[in-house]
C-alpha cells in the first residue's frame, strides 16, 4: 500500500485528482470545514448574499442576473441624510492607511480602517501602495466635485458591486465596515483640493 502511494507521488499523478471536479457544495463543505470562529470573526462570514453567489458561480455568472444586482445594489445606497458628502481629509487619510479592524484579532471597540492603500495609489508621494485597484492620484482635481461626482463616488465607495457586480472592493457602506462619519471623511481625503490625493 505503502509502495502503491509512493509510486503514485513519484509519478506526479496524486490519487484526488483522479476524482470528478468538486462542485459549489464540495467546495462550501471543505470551506466549513476549515474554518473556526474565532472572535468576531464567525462561520457567518462564509454566508453568501446573492451578488456574491452569483459571482462565484462555477458555471460562471449569468449578465441578466448580475446586472440585476447590480442595479439593486445601487438602489439600496444611503446617502448622507443631510447631504454633507465630505469630512475631514486628515482623518480620511489615517483610516485609508489603516488595514486594521474586522480580524478575530482586532479590538471590535476601536473603528475599522479602510486599508485603501493595500489596492490604490492615493497620494503621488506614497512609495508603498497596492495595484489592485486604479491609481486615486487627483482624484478630485480631474474629476472637479459637482453634487453628481460626489453621489456617484460615495455611491462606489459604499458599494463597488453595483458598479462592477463581481468587484474585489470591500463593500464599505452594505456592509458596515466604515460608518457615515468615515465615508465623510474618505471622501475628502480623495475630493478636498488640500488632501495629499490632489497635489
Ligand atoms: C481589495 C482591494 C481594494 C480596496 C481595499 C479598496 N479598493 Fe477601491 N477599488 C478596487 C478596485 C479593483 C477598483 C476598480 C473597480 C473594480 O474592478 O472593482 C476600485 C475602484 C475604486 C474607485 C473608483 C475609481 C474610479 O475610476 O472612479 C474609488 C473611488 C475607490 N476604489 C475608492 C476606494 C477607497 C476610498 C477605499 C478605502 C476606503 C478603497 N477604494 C479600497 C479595489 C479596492
Amino acid at each position: 500500500m505503502k509502495l502503491a502511494m509512493l509510486s503514485l507521488l513519484l509519478s506526479g499523478m496524486m490519487p484526488w485528482t483522479l476524482a470528478a471536479e468538486p462542485g459549489a457544495a464540495d467546495v462550501k463543505a471543505q470551506m466549513q470545514a476549515s474554518f473556526q470562529a474565532r472572535g468576531q470573526a464567525g462561520m457567518d462570514r462564509l454566508d453568501q448574499d446573492a451578488i456574491q453567489a452569483a459571482c462565484s458561480n462555477p458555471e460562471g455568472a449569468s449578465a441578466e442576473v448580475t446586472m440585476g444586482l447590480a442595479d439593486a445594489s445601487r438602489a439600496a445606497v444611503k446617502y448622507p441624510a443631510d447631504g454633507v458628502y465630505l469630512g475631514d481629509w486628515r482623518r480620511g487619510e489615517q483610516i485609508a492607511q489603516r488595514g486594521t479592524g474586522l480580524q478575530y484579532s482586532d479590538n471590535p471597540g476601536e473603528p475599522n480602517g479602510g486599508n485603501c492603500y493595500a489596492c490604490h495609489q492615493l497620494a503621488p508621494t506614497e512609495i508603498a501602495y497596492g495595484t489592485i485597484g486604479p491609481s486615486l492620484t487627483g482624484y478630485g482635481k480631474n474629476r472637479g466635485s459637482s453634487e453628481a461626482m460626489l453621489k456617484l463616488a460615495w455611491s462606489m465607495v459604499y458599494d463597488m458591486k453595483g458598479y462592477v457586480p463581481c468587484s474585489n472592493m470591500p463593500r464599505f457602506g452594505a456592509r458596515q465596515i466604515l460608518t457615515e462619519d468615515q465615508l465623510r471623511d474618505v471622501m475628502a481625503l480623495l475630493f478636498d483640493p488640500d488632501s495629499p490625493v490632489n497635489q
